[in-house]
Order: structure tokens, then C-alpha cells, then sequence
């Protein structure tokens, strides 16, 4: 099929001023195929708060019991999905929302017992994503899965980065963006650094240098690298950053082999 560019968005970057859902509708007036992965961090933590969970995360990865299941499911699949689908087709894009559980597009098993009803995915199934592209639609997918838990099947809480990364290398995308609330990977002077090969990029966890939510970030980019030739981490809050991207970005860090 015809090159996909797979695109995240984090929670903190779906604010008003944000032009990515302009930019997903202007690529799609011109033919791209885009799939677009949302994650939802700041929501799922203002309605961990409403109902008086703490929210806690381990390496970057939130802490989620069955009750925090169940509010990450709504809010992800439910509130941040349709309103991405709302936005875009007032914008005149057309798109279909979707979780990892429909069509079965991931499959995960539990990551770690401590961290609780949360996925590592074990299997993509593009079927239902490459129809949806072949038919010109802009999937917009939630961070939330299948997978085993005990002696049955149970929704799980996938983080966004991890379910993007995945997802762009089963369809082999044409590259991976990750819109974020940083202008890219920094060291530990705080400088932004253009480009990393995968194993530097692996050594910013192992030196502590990356951490929290920038430890998925880069596992999902060396994932991904596996077929896509190319990811890149920018400043989601930058006026246009998805349309600057095309064909080629600056600024942000590119992760790439050599
Ligand atoms: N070396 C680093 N360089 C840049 N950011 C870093 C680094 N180490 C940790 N971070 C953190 O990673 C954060 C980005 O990840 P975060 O999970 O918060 O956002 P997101 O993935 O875009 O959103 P969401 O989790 O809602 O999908 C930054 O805001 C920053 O605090
Ligand atoms: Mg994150």
C-alpha cells in the first residue's frame, strides 16, 4: 500500500492552539495517507482526580487498577477519541475513530504485574487499519487493547507512544512523528539535540538523561526503526509542526540508523 505517515499527538498538545488536526485535513487534500495515535495523559489524570486516584507512573508508564482501567477507557477511547473525530471532520477531513480493541488492531499481554492493567503489545493486526487507509480515511486511534489477564480477556491501558510505534512498524510507514510538549530530546544541559542513531538514543535511558515520558517516546522510535526509516520528535505546540514535517522536518530530534 501506498506510504503511511503515522503520527502521535500527546494530551498535552490537544489544547485550542493546536494545528495538527489542520494539518492531518490539508495532507489529506493532498493525497497523503496519514494514521493519527493519541495519547491523553493530562485528561486521564484530571479524571484520575475527580475520582480521587493518584496518578503514578513507573518509567513513564501510569499505574492502572481496575478503577483507573475503567476511567482510562472512557476518557481515551471515549471523550479525547471523539473529540479528535469531532474536530477533524468539522474541519472537513474525513476520519474514523477507533481503539486498539476494535478489529483487533492490538493485542498486548500484561507488562508488569506492578503496574497493573497495562499492555505490552504482542501483536498488531493491520487489517481494519490498512481498509480504513485504502478507503481514505484518517484512523484516529486510543491507547487501549485486548490482551489475557489471568484466565480471561480484559481491556488494557497501552501507552500512545508504544501503540504508534507499534502500529507504524506493522504497516511499515513512510516515518513516525511524535507531536510533544518539548521541542525534542534534550541533553543533560538541557540543549535540544538534533539526531541520535538508536543506540544513542538507547543510551539517553540507560544514563537517565531521558526519562518519564520521553523512556516510551524512545523505545517507541527504536521499535518503529525496525521498518520505518525514520522518527522524529517535535514540538507539537509550534504553530503547523505536523505540515513543516512534510517531507522533511527541522528542529525537534530525528532518530535514525547511521
Ligand atoms: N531528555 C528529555 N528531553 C525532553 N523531554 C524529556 C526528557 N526526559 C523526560 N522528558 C519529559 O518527557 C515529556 C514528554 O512526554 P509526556 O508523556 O509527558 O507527553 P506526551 O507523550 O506528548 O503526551 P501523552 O503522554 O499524553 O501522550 C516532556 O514534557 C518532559 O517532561
Ligand atoms: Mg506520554
Amino acid at each position: 500500500m501506498e506510504k503511511v505517515i503515522v503520527v502521535k499527538i500527546g494530551g498535552s498538545t490537544l489544547g485550542s492552539h493546536d494545528t495538527t488536526l489542520e494539518d492531518l485535513v490539508l495532507l489529506q487534500k493532498r493525497g497523503m495517507s496519514t494514521l493519527l495515535v493519541h495519547g491523553g495523559g493530562q485528561q486521564v489524570s484530571s479524571w484520575f482526580s475527580r475520582s480521587a486516584i493518584p496518578s503514578r507512573f513507573i518509567d513513564g508508564l501510569r499505574v492502572t487498577d481496575a478503577e483507573g482501567l475503567e476511567i482510562a477507557t472512557a476518557v481515551l477511547a471515549g471523550l479525547v477519541n471523539k473529540r479528535l473525530v469531532l474536530r477533524i471532520q468539522a474541519l472537513g477531513g474525513k476520519t474514523i475513530g477507533l481503539s486498539g480493541i476494535d478489529g483487533n488492531v492490538l493485542w498486548a499481554s500484561v507488562k508488569k504485574p506492578e503496574l497493573g492493567y497495562v499492555g505490552e503489545i504482542a501483536r498488531v493486526n493491520t487489517t481494519l487499519l490498512e481498509l480504513l487507509l485504502g478507503k481514505g480515511y484518517i484512523p484516529v486511534l486510543a491507547p487501549i487493547c485486548s490482551g489475557i489477564v489471568g484466565d480471561g480477556v480484559s481491556l488494557l491501558n497501552v501507552n500512545g507512544d508504544a501503540a504508534a510505534g507499534e502500529i507504524a512498524a506493522a504497516i511499515g510507514a513512510e516515518k513516525l512523528v511524535f507531536l510533544t510538549d518539548v521541542d525534542g530530546i534534550h541533553d543533560d544541559s538541557g540543549k535540544t539535540i538534533a539526531r541520535l542513531t538508536p543506540a544513542e538514543a538507547q543510551n539517553m535511558i540507560g544514563s537517565g538523561t531521558a526519562s518519564g515520558g520521553m523512556i516510551p517516546k524512545i523505545e517507541a522510535c527504536l521499535k518503529a526503526l525496525t521498518a520505518v526509516r525514520q522518527a522524529r520528535i517535535v514540538d507539537g505546540r509550534a504553530s503547523h509542526a505536523l505540515l513543516k514535517e512534510i517531507p522533511n522536518g527541522s528542529g525537534g530530534t530525528t532518530i535514525a540508523s547511521g
